[in-house]
């Protein structure tokens, strides 16, 4: 797998939070390069701030936050997303050049944070902000393109450099500098771009922690399933080693309990959040995450098995799942034991709608599963053959070992830093122990929790 691909995978998932407005991360990205460009920057910082482009909003994880990120210049709230994106840019070593963009990204030129900051970086940073901030002006209609750029204008020696002046100028005088930016063609300008982009090879640790990075990504969509991928990932993996599936496909359900709502950040808030049944339109929506987590995965090579056990976490027994409607022997165990982690997991977690069940209620729905055909019956026996194990996978205290720290504290949501510091700490950075040893409950976890 090439940087290349792991940038083009994170920009396409970023691109979901977006849901009807999706693309701004690539469309930031190209603009950023273009201004780059005319401003004759080197051709090694255009493709930094290419790249940062693509991926300046990797700290965004709610619709909330993107839409009000895109339509209000004075939110409140702006660097929150900033600083996040920053620190889990921190955790790739391949990418750690570009957090600093990342941090700085909604800083105006003029403040004090950024005068303080080496030119070229300031530079960089602020052209990302300008590109930022075009395209959210131009997204309030076609004819805002002439406005956005008299704004930009307006806003040089206060928001953005005055250096930058001759490139709106060149930008004005180009008009088919906006053409086309629909979707597919985007696409293929990004990867136009990206593959002429010499990256070092991404170390075997980056791609160890890329699952991690985009997990803490999916869990922070909403508050009730912070950790969520983790534990399915933890338990979907002990299930497989449990039945004695093979290693590779161990690891692979593992990876796949990582990612596997990676779709759900296309769902808006008020669906995932909302405190109460979904009706039928909403949930149509909200079925449509399972086949987004293949679409995004499925163009990473070598994931392809993964995007597959992704795409049918919500098929059923009988049939009557999603999206395929397939069932029975006709899907892989793998993803029959991903099924029921998942929903063995959430079952034990708070939801928007209801709280976290207890352990009676637990086996109560699982045995009702098991009855009316939804879940599995050889992936629920697993489940019962090691039912306290599993509980204290899904409940208990989880600790990140090898993880990057400043990432397990991200993935730990909710955990206390000094917490998450010392589940990390005493394991070290280099050289990581393989993805299996990755996740572990810490022995407190053990004890029956009833
Ligand atoms: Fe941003
Ligand atoms: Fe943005
Ligand atoms: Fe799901």
């Amino acid at each position: 797998m090439k940087a290349s691909h792991v940038v083009r995978f994170l920009t396409d998932a970023l691109d979901l939070v977006g849901v009807t407005d999706q693309g701004h991360d690539k469309r930031v990205g190209i603009v950023a390069h273009a201004l780059a460009g005319r401003l004759g920057l080197p051709p090694a910082t255009r493709d930094r701030i290419f790249v940062a482009g693509l991926l300046h909003d990797v700290g965004v994880s709610s619709t909330h936050a993107h839409d009000h990120l895109v339509a209000d210049d004075q939110w409140g709230e702006v660097d929150r997303h900033c600083d996040r994106g920053a620190r889990l840019l921190a955790s790739l070593d391949g990418f750690a050049a570009l957090m600093s963009i990342v941090r700085n990204h909604h800083r105006p030129w003029s403040s004090p944070e950024m005068a303080a900051l080496p030119r070229e970086g300031r530079v960089e940073a602020n052209l990302v902000f300008l590109a930022d901030r075009l395209d959210a002006w131009v997204s309030h209609g076609l004819g805002a393109r002439a406005g956005a750029l008299a704004k930009a204008r307006a806003s040089l020696g206060t928001l953005f450099s005055p250096s930058f002046a001759p490139a709106l100028d060149s930008i004005a005088q180009g008009a088919d500098f906006w053409a086309d930016m629909g979707r597919e063609r985007l696409s293929r300008r990004v990867d136009g771009i990206l593959h002429a982009i010499a990256f070092e090879p991404l170390s075997a640790r980056d791609l160890a922690t890329l699952p991690y990075l985009m997990a803490a990504i999916v869990d922070a969509k909403c508050p009730y399933t912070a950790e969520h991928s983790f534990r399915v990932a933890a338990i979907a993996r002990r299930m497989g080693e449990a039945h004695d599936l093979p290693g590779a496909e161990c690891e692979q359900l593992q990876t796949a309990g990582l990612l596997h709502d990676i779709g759900k950040l296309a769902i808006p808030d008020e669906i995932v959040n909302k405190r109460g049944p979904l009706d039928a339109d909403e949930r149509r929506v909200m079925e449509e995450h399972a086949r987004h987590s293949y679409e995004v995965i499925v163009r990473l090579p070598g994931l392809e098995r993964i995007a597959e056990l992704a795409r049918h976490h919500h098929e059923r027994e009988d049939g009557r799942g999603y999206p395929d409607g397939i069932g029975g022997t006709t899907l892989p165990l793998a993803a029959r034991i991903l099924g029921v982690a998942d929903v063995f997991q959430a079952l034990t977690q708070r939801r928007p709608y209801r709280p976290g069940k207890d352990e009676a209620e637990v086996r109560r729905t699982l045995a009702d599963a098991r009855r009316s055909g939804w879940l599995d019956a050889t992936a629920l026996d697993a489940l019962d053959a090691r039912f306290d194990e599993y509980w204290a996978l899904s409940t208990g205290p989880l600790a990140l070992r090898g993880l990057d720290p400043g990432l397990a504290r991200l993935c730990l949501n909710g955990a206390p830093d000094d917490q998450a510091a010392t589940t990390t700490s005493s394991a070290p950075r280099t050289p990581l122990p393989a993805l299996s040893s990755r996740i572990v409950t810490s022995p407190a976890s053990r004890p029956r929790l009833r």
